[in-house]
């Protein structure tokens, strides 16, 4: 069992993706321990608890204290779905800002489609809270640079969930290849193989704006294709473990996103 202190004090070691506890001034004031409540709860809110939303809330739940004391999706039956869950009468918002001006929120989960993760991290992050996100981080590169300066700027946590990240047969490969008895790794081969169809079902097939909210991963304005949705965590995994590796193709050998990205941050 851990106490609040403990679990932020551990997701400090944790958050590997981005974080920032500066020495330098920042917008938000750090958790020192005089300003952690004697309450061990971790209060949660969750922006988009749809399909991985739910699965990061029954994770989430699984730690002792934490707590969803929050939800907002735009979609109401999420309504119902994220209290059978939380197994409780959650209050939930149509509005992420009303979310936000809730009292008492230590952190938010932000798992809404990628082409919002830069409209909602970098709210969250605003409101002064930690931010645990899904992957991707934004769908662009000056996207991805405003998540990361608003890290900067508040001070504040942020996780970018990876599938596999932690997996014991990612971190067993990585471990053979950094004690070097695989040589210089000069190439990486990874796939998915995906036996479900992206389509979802949606209740009335006839009104276009559900279903591009349902069916977002098929529509550019929302979605990074294939490489974003299933390549980023296959190819998270070179970086920034395997430095030398610099370029990224999907299976038609198109580059994407995800290349330039590598060249910049590699
Ligand atoms: N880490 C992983 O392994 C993994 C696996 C699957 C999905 N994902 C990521 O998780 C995210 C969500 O994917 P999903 O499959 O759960 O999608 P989903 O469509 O099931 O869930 C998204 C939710 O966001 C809600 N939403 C949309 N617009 C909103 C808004 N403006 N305000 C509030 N809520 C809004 C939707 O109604 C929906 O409930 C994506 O970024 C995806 O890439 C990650």
């Amino acid at each position: 069992m851990i106490n609040r202190r403990e679990f932020f004090g551990k997701a400090a070691g944790a958050l590997a993706a981005v974080s920032a506890i500066t020495s330098g001034d920042t917008l938000c004031a750090q958790s020192a321990p005089s300003t952690v409540p004697p309450s061990d709860q971790i209060n949660l809110g969750i922006i988009g608890p749809g399909s991985r939303g739910k699965s990061v809330m029954r994770a989430f739940l699984r730690v002792p204290g934490v707590r969803f004391t929050a939800l907002c999706d735009i979609y109401e039956p999420r309504f119902d779905e994220a209290r059978k869950v939380t197994g409780e009468q959650t209050p939930a918002f149509k509005d992420y800002r009303q979310l936000l001006d809730q009292k008492g929120l230590d952190a938010i989960v932000v798992s809404t489609p990628p082409c919002l993760h830069e409209e909602h991290v970098v709210a969250a992050l605003e409101s002064c809270r930690h931010v645990y996100g899904e992957k991707d981080m934004a769908l662009t590169v000056p996207a991805c640079d405003h998540v990361v300066a608003t890290v900067r700027k508040t001070g504040k946590f942020y996780q970018i969930g990876t599938q596999y990240h932690y997996a014991p047969w990612y971190q067993e490969a990585l471990r053979r290849i950094h004690s070097g008895k695989l040589g210089q790794v000069t190439h990486i081969y990874a796939y998915w193989h995906r036996n479900n169809n992206w389509r979802r079902p949606v209740p009335d097939p006839k009104d276009p704006k559900l279903e591009h909210l349902i069916n977002w991963r098929l529509y550019k304005e929302c979605s990074g294709g294939l490489l974003a949705e299933l390549g980023t965590p296959r190819s998270e995994f070179r970086k920034p473990r395997i430095r030398s590796l610099t370029r990224i193709r999907d299976r038609d050998g198109r580059r994407g996103l995800l290349e330039r990205w590598a060249r910049n941050a590699g």
